[in-house]
Formats: C-alpha cells, sequence, structure tokens
C-alpha cells in the first residue's frame, strides 16, 4: 500500500481526478514501458484482444491487459462489464472467441481449468468451495490427498498444511484439524487462500475477497493479499469496495461494458475517479476522444 493509495482512498483529490479519468492511459510511463517501474520481464500474464459473447451478448471487447508478478492488479467495473467472464477465461473455465494470452512470454491456449492450474492460475472463488464438516486439513487437501498402502498418508498432509498456513503468515487459527464451519469468515478465506498456493501457484485470482467480511477480517484478508503479491506472486483482485481496492492494489484494470477502458498504476486514480470511469466508460471526459482507451498495463 502506498501512502498516496491510502490518501486517495480516504480523501479523493481533484488533481488526480483529471488526470486519471482522462482516459486511463499510462500517464507516467517508466523507462522500460510500465508505468510503475515493473521491468517489462515482471509481466506474468498477458491478454492481447480478447473477446467474448454469449449469444447476442459481447461480455468481453478486445481486452489488453499485463498482469506483473509481485503485484496486486485490482480488476474493477460495474455489474455485468465482464469482470468474472475475464477471469474465467484466465481460469480456463471459458475459451475466448478471439485474442491471445501470454504466459511468461510464451502464446498459451488455456482451454480448461486443469491447464490453468498446471500454469499456476490458482482462482479463489467468492464461495470459497469449501466443506464445512471437515477439517483445515482435509479441505486443503480435497482431491489432493496423499495415500500410503491405500490409507490417507495424515502426517505429511498435516506438515504441508502447516507450513503453507505459516508461510502465508496465518496464525490465528488454532489447530489444523478443527472443522473449517467452525471457522471466522477471514479464517476461511485464508483456509481458501492457503489451499490456492499449496500447489505452485504464480498467479492467484481472487473474487470479491471480502464481500462477506466484517472489519478486522477483512484487514486480515488484505494483509494475506499483499503477502502473497510480497512473495512474488501475481494477484488479481476483483472487488466492488474501492476502500479495499485503494488499500491494496498497485495497478487498476477497469472494464466497462466489456472493454478495458482504463488501466495504470492505482496512484493515477482515486475513487471518484475510479467510479467515473466505472460508469461513463471515461467517455465524459473532453480530451478523451478516443472512445475510452485500450490501456495496455
Ligand atoms: N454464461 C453466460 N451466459 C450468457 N451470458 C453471460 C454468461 N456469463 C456472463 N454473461 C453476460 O456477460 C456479461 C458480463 O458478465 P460478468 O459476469 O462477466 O460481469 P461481472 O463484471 O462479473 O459482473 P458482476 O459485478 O455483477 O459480477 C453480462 O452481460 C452477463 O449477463
Ligand atoms: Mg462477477
Amino acid at each position: 500500500m502506498t501512502a498516496d493509495s491510502t490518501a486517495a482512498a480516504s480523501q479523493p483529490q481533484e488533481g488526480n481526478v483529471s488526470r486519471s479519468a482522462s482516459a486511463g492511459r499510462e500517464t507516467n510511463p517508466g523507462k522500460d514501458g510500465q508505468a510503475d517501474g515493473a521491468p517489462a520481464s515482471d509481466i506474468l500474464l498477458s491478454l492481447h484482444g480478447i473477446s467474448k459473447h454469449f449469444g447476442p451478448v459481447i461480455a468481453l471487447d478486445g481486452v489488453d491487459l499485463d498482469v506483473p508478478s509481485g503485484r496486486i492488479t485490482a480488476l474493477i467495473g460495474d455489474n455485468g462489464a465482464g469482470k468474472s467472464t475475464l477471469i474465467k477465461v484466465i481460469a480456463g473455465i471459458h475459451e475466448p472467441d478471439r485474442g491471445e494470452i501470454y504466459w511468461n512470454g510464451k502464446r498459451v491456449d488455456i482451454r480448461t481449468p486443469h491447464h490453468a492450474t498446471e500454469l499456476g492460475v490458482a482462482t479463489v472463488y467468492q464461495d470459497l468451495a469449501l466443506c464445512d464438516n471437515l477439517d483445515i486439513v482435509a479441505n486443503m487437501f480435497l482431491g489432493l490427498e496423499q495415500r500410503r498402502h491405500g490409507l490417507l498418508d495424515e502426517t505429511p498432509m498435516e506438515l504441508k498444511a502447516k507450513e503453507t498456513l505459516a508461510s502465508l503468515s496465518v496464525t490465528s487459527v488454532r489447530s489444523i484439524r478443527q472443522p473449517v464451519g467452525s471457522l471466522s469468515g477471514g479464517q476461511r478465506q485464508s483456509v481458501a487462500v492457503a489451499r490456492a498456493v499449496m500447489g505452485d501457484a504464480k498467479l492467484v485470482i481472487m473474487d470479491e475477497p471480502t464481500a462477506a467480511l466484517g472489519v478486522s477480517q477483512t484487514a486480515m484478508v488484505l494483509e494475506l493479499i499483499q503477502r502473497l503479491a510480497a512473495s512474488g506472486i501475481a494477484v488479481i483482485v476483483i472487488s466492488h469496495n474501492l476502500i479495499d481496492v485503494f488499500s491494496v492494489a498497485d495497478r487498476m484494470a477497469i472494464l466497462y461494458l466489456g472493454r478495458l477502458v482504463s488501466a495504470g498504476p492505482a496512484s493515477d486514480y482515486d475513487r471518484q475517479s475510479a467510479v467515473e470511469i466505472m460508469t461513463t466508460g471515461g467517455l465524459s471526459e473532453r480530451e478523451n476522444g478516443a472512445h475510452g482507451a485500450e490501456a495496455a498495463v
């Protein structure tokens, strides 16, 4: 979190508004072309011209987006803007109609969720898909159980579960043998994230991770998101809560009616400008004559 983004979140600043709403172009490109100084070699995922329609509905229209490792990219937009569709394309659930996906600079077709997992994409969906009646270890290893002579091999699974939670600095869980149903919302979210990163996740996508959480649990999950990025993982967060978004995001990507109308360093935006772009596509700005820039991050 930068001091700038915190200030912007709590106190919209006029100067910032006109700068960022003016088309969502990169306003401060670094010498390597990446606006916040991230070297191009840090780009883990690159989407080029991704389009997807469902019957007559154009859910995604030529989306270009770069997602760097070690950074938190907030994907925001109004209801129906295409956020979930975009992450489902990355997670191998939807095949795009058009466009190209590059992973570490290499062209890939992500056709199945399994392929996405193999690449290192871990998605934490809003409903978390945890089993309340099973304990933390069982949830983390659901479908990935380790066996020995046909029996569950609990010791290595417990060790790995402990290690993973510790690596995420999740310390509030009393016992890894506690049923998930007895955990708080923030702890459940932590278990879901731990499950996601237990494999070799390079990109973690979180859909509305704080939607159902209270203040302190939200803070805990936001910290966890920052720790993931600090460990070098690329993170994409979808959230309607712009206070949360601005408290963690390094980069912003704003979808409007299926188009990526604005993208850039979070410090170029504040809540007011972000809302304006989310609701108008940024087209109300007179200097934006380009029908909303297809901004590559
Ligand atoms: N499986 C589907 N079949 C038909 N239309 C779909 C399908 N999935 C999404 N859409 C349509 O695509 C558009 C984008 O939907 P999407 O779910 O990606 O939006 P979103 O940005 O995630 O919205 P929200 O903030 O409400 O979750 C919407 O108009 C939606 O109705
Ligand atoms: Mg959605």
